[in-house]
């Protein structure tokens, strides 16, 4: 089975092609992502106009470049996926118009995928992962703990009531005036700072449940900042030490919390996993407290390379091939849907808008 997949929710324009043989695994036969983040970086953040605009330049480009480099014409496909939400309404419009321009003309079936169903999934392309597993997402959009127990089913055990981690990541360079995207600035920081000079809290830590709260922690470090005004770049380094060594407890004793509940829910799984997804995923500090968090537990940590932990279209073809192969397909009047919650049945987090223009 051969899917062209294509990704346009936020600032990466980006197609691929995935084929799954036989015997279940997935290859990526073509994997192309066009970043936006120069257009964006002079705003400090993804202008959504801006981004629509480029997806329509750019679009045609990277589809034709992705199938030329798998080799294939559009008559070898089995399916086109596209990621019909959640994410900017605008980039939206042009992904999924294009998959259906696509599928239409080559009559095949269309498959409109939730992205952060591509976040997933991704581990099992990655890894031939067995469901159910723990996934943490965290990115500039979403900071989700889910319990993936198969295709389509997933249940949200915690998530921000705020801010989204990434969001904070990149509030906290802005503040500091170091450059966007800040989730890479801050860690580079970091680590030539003193985790120990300021004193941030941590907040929810102790708390039942595995939600998720960064903005007390906004606050907190802009008045430390202020306290120590004007910044030098050794109070710049341990102000961002500081920030991901609370960002780091928090994470882990969240996730800790995930996966005691995990253990008790499902006995049954000798080697459970958790998997991380996301651009906040790349960072460092964060991992090293995640596997050493899983250790205790038996639990194995999971990271997809970098590449498809942040946006790209592998991961919503191999979404795609996931749900054709399971029967599921979708008519050509499927909605982009700039929200579109992976979890249903669980209630909205008090206050969790999705705020960050990234999913
Ligand atoms: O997954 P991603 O590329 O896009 C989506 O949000 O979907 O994630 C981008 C976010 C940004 O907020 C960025 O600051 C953060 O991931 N990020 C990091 C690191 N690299 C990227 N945060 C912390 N440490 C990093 N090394
Ligand atoms: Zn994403």
């Amino acid at each position: 089975m051969i899917v062209l997949g294509i990704e346009t929710s936020c600032d990466e324009t980006a197609a691929a092609v995935v084929r799954r043989g036989p015997d279940g695994r997935g290859t990526i036969l073509s994997n192309v992502v066009l970043s936006q983040v120069d257009e964006h970086a002079v705003f400090g953040g993804v202008v959504p106009e801006i981004a629509a605009r480029a997806h329509v330049a750019a679009l045609d480009r990277i589809v034709a470049a992705a199938m030329h480099e798998a080799g294939i014409g559009f008559s070898d496909l089995d399916a086109v996926a596209a990621t019909a939400g959640p994410g900017l309404i605008g980039g939206l419009i042009v992904g999924l118009t294009t998959a259906k321009a696509i599928a239409l003309a080559a009559n095949k079936p269309l498959l409109a995928v939730n992205h952060l169903e591509g976040h997933a999934l991704t581990a099992r392309l990655t890894d031939g992962l067995d469901f159910p597993y723990l996934l943490l997402l965290v990115s500039g959009g979403h900071t989700q703990l889910l319990l993936v127990s198969d295709v389509g089913l997933y249940r949200r055990w915690g998530t921000t009531i705020d801010d989204a981690l990434g969001e904070a990541f990149d509030k906290t360079a802005k503040l500091l005036s170091l450059p966007y995207p800040g989730g890479p600035a801050v860690e580079r920081a970091a680590a030539g700072g003193d985790p120990r000079r300021f004193s941030l809290p941590r907040p929810m830590l102790g708390r039942p449940g595995s939600d998720f709260s960064f903005s007390g922690l906004k606050t907190a470090l802009r008045q430390e900042a202020e306290g120590a005004a004007p910044l030098s770049d050794q109070d710049v380094a341990d102000l961002c030490a500081a920030f991901q060594a609370a960002v780091t407890d928090v994470v882990r004793d969240r996730v800790g919390r995930a996966m005691d509940r995990f253990r008790i829910e499902h006995g049954e799984v000798a080697q459970p996993a958790l998997v991380v997804a996301g651009g906040v995923a790349a960072n460092r500090a964060i991992r090293a407290g995640l596997e050493d968090e899983g250790a205790g537990r038996g639990f194995r940590l999971v990271a997809p390379p970098p590449k498809l932990c942040t946006d790209n279209g592998a991961m919503i073809a191999w979404a795609g091939i996931e749900r054709f192969s399971r029967g599921l397909v979708d008519g050509f009047d499927a909605p982009a849907r700039p929200r579109w919650p992976l979890d249903s049945l669980s209630e909205p987090a008090y206050g969790a808008g999705r705020k960050g223009a990234k999913a």
